[in-house]
C-alpha cells in the first residue's frame, strides 16, 4: 500500500512511473480511482483526465465541503457541509458533528447512539460523509467510483502507535461501508508534494508544510525533472488548527464558564475547583456531540447550586442545555481568524453572544501569539526532525511550500521561517493541494490503473 511507504527514500520509485505514463501516452480516458482529501475540517474529491487534475463540486461553486453532518430531525435527513453549519447556526432541532477524523482509532468510534431513529457509530456516520462524497462525484462525472485513492495524515496518532494504526483500519471500514470496493492510501503532504513539483526549480529541496485542522504533515522532496519527485523523507504530528481552537477556548473562553472556579462542599466550609473534565472536552470539536447526555447536565446542575461563583456555572448549564457547544468553537475559530488577519479593521474578539448578551473575550494578535507559540514550536520542531532524519541541515532547504488552512497562521509563518531562515516561503493552494495530488496520483493507485 502507498500509504506504508511514507518514508521509505525510494518512494521516488513509485512515483516516477506515474509521469512516465502520463508523458507518454495520451490518457483520454477519466481514471476510474477517486482521489479524496477526507480532512479534519474540510474534504475534497478529484479525479484526473490525461493527467489533470479535475475537482467535484462539492457543493454549488465550491470543490470543498466541511466535514461537517447535521441529523436534522425535523426533516429526518442527514445535512452535510455548509448546510449543516448553517442548520447549527439556525437553531434547527438535530445533532451537529465536525472533526470526527480526529476520532479514527479511538475506541469512540465504535460507540453507537440514536440518530434519527437508527442506532448508529461513527465508522457508520464517517462512512455515510465518504459516501455523499462518493455520490456526489458519480453525478457530476456519470461515472462509477468503486476505487478511492484517500489521503491519509503521515501520522493520525504521533504519540500512540497503537491508536495510529487503528485509525487506518477504522478508516478503510468507513470506506468500505461507504460502497468502495477497494482503497487506497497516501500520505497527504506527499499527494501536496506531486501537485507543487513545479514549484521546484533543478537543484531545490522542497518541504511541504501541511497544516490542517487535526495534523501537521511534512514532506521533504526533491523535483526530478519531468520523470516525477523523489521524496527524502516524511513525518507529521498530531497538532492542528482545531488544536489551537481547543487551547484559545482553554485558555480564554471557559473560564468564563466556571472553569478552575471553585465550588462549595456540602457540608463544611470547604472548595474544591470544578472538574476540568467537561471544560477539556467541550473545548475540543470532536468531544463536543458526547457531552450532551442526561448524566453530564445533571453533574453540571450539581455544580451550578454549590458553586462560589453561581453565574459562571450557569452560562455552562445554559450551552449543555441549548446546545451550544459548537456554537462557542466557531465564535472560537472565527476569533483566531479574526486575530490572525494583519488588516482586520475591529479589535479581534471572541464573540461569545451565543452564550451571553454581551459576552465577548478580547483576542488581541499578540496574545493569541503566546497561547499558541509552544504547539507552534512544537510544530516546527517536527520539520527540524524530518531534516535530520532525511540527514540534510535545515540551511539545505530552499522552499517551504505552505499548503492546509492552519498554514495561514502568523505564529505557524514565524517558526518555519526560524527553523528555516534559508527558504524562500511559497504558498501553495491551501484548501485543495492534497486533493490535486490525489488526483494526479489516483490513475496509478491500483496496479490495473
Ligand atoms: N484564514 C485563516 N487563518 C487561520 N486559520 C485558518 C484560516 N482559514 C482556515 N483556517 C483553519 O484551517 C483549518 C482547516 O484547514 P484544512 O482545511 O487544511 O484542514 P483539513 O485538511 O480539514 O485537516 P487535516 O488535514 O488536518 O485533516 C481550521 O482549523 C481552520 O480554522
Ligand atoms: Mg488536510
Amino acid at each position: 500500500m502507498l500509504s506504508q511507504l511514507s518514508v521509505v527514500p525510494s518512494l521516488c520509485a513509485v512515483y516516477a512511473p506515474f509521469f512516465e505514463v502520463l508523458k507518454g501516452r495520451a490518457m483520454a480516458t477519466m481514471s476510474p480511482t477517486l482521489g479524496i482529501d477526507f480532512g479534519t475540517s474540510n474534504s475534497a474529491v478529484g479525479y484526473a483526465v490525461d493527467g489533470v487534475p479535475h475537482l467535484i463540486n462539492v457543493e454549488a461553486g465550491q470543490n470543498t465541503l466541511p466535514t461537517a453532518l447535521f441529523f436534522d430531525n425535523e426533516e429526518k435527513r442527514i445535512i452535510y457541509g455548509r448546510g449543516a453549519q448553517e442548520a447549527l447556526i439556525g437553531g434547527d432541532d438535530g445533532r451537529y458533528m465536525r472533526a470526527l477524523k480526529s476520532l479514527l482509532g479511538t475506541p469512540l468510534m465504535r460507540e453507537s447512539r440514536v440518530l434519527l431513529g437508527k442506532r448508529m457509530d461513527f465508522i457508520a456516520i464517517v462512512a455515510r460523509f465518504l459516501a455523499e462524497l462518493k455520490t456526489k462525484a458519480e453525478r457530476a462525472t456519470g461515472q462509477q467510483f468503486d476505487r478511492a485513492l484517500s489521503g491519509r495524515p503521515v501520522m493520525f496518532h504521533s504519540a500512540d502507535p497503537a491508536r495510529d494504526a487503528q485509525a487506518l483500519v477504522d478508516l478503510t471500514e468507513c470506506y468500505m461501508q461507504a460502497g468502495f470496493k477497494q482503497v487506497r492510501f497516501m500520505p497527504e503532504p506527499e499527494a501536496a508534494a506531486l501537485a507543487n513539483r513545479a514549484v521546484l526549480e533543478p537543484g531545490d529541496l522542497g518541504l511541504i508544510v501541511d497544516i490542517g485542522g487535526g495534523t501537521s504533515d511534512f514532506t521533504l522532496f526533491r523535483q526530478e525533472g519531468d520523470a516525477g519527485i523523489h521524496i527524502l523523507a516524511s513525518k507529521g504530528v498530531r497538532i492542528g488548527g482545531t488544536d489551537f481552537d481547543r487551547e484559545l477556548s482553554l485558555q480564554h473562553v471557559m473560564p468564563h464558564l466556571g472553569m478552575g472556579s471553585q465550588i462549595k462542599h456540602v457540608f463544611g466550609d470547604e472548595t474544591h475547583a470544578a472538574p476540568h473534565a467537561v471544560f477539556a472536552d467541550l473545548a475540543t470539536w470532536q468531544k463536543i456531540p458526547f457531552l450532551y447526555t442526561r448524566e453530564q447536565r445533571r453533574a453540571v446542575e450539581d455544580l451550578a447550586k454549590y458553586a462560589v461563583e453561581p453565574k459562571l456555572l450557569n452560562r455552562l448549564q445554559h450551552v449543555l442545555e441549548d446546545e451550544l457547544g459548537h456554537d462557542m468553537a466557531f465564535a472560537v475559530e472565527a476569533g483566531k481568524i479574526a486575530a490572525n488577519d494583519p488588516d482586520a479593521s475591529a479589535p479581534p474578539q471572541i464573540d461569545l453572544k451565543i452564550v451571553e448578551r454581551g459576552l465577548t473575550v478580547p483576542l488581541p494578535p499578540a496574545m493569541m501569539a503566546a497561547s499558541l507559540a509552544q504547539m507552534a514550536a512544537e510544530i516546527a520542531q517536527v520539520a527540524t526532525d524530518l531534516t535530520a532524519q532525511a540527514e540534510v541541515k535545515p540551511d539545505a532547504v530552499t522552499k517551504l511550500i505552505f499548503v492546509g488552512g492552519s498554514s495561514l497562521m502568523g505564529v505557524i509563518d514565524r517558526a518555519m521561517r526560524d527553523a528555516f531562515p534559508q527558504a524562500e516561503l511559497h504558498r501553495g493552494a491551501a484548501m485543495t493541494a492534497i486533493v490535486d495530488g490525489l488526483a494526479i496520483a489516483a490513475p496509478h493507485a491500483f496496479a490495473d490503473g
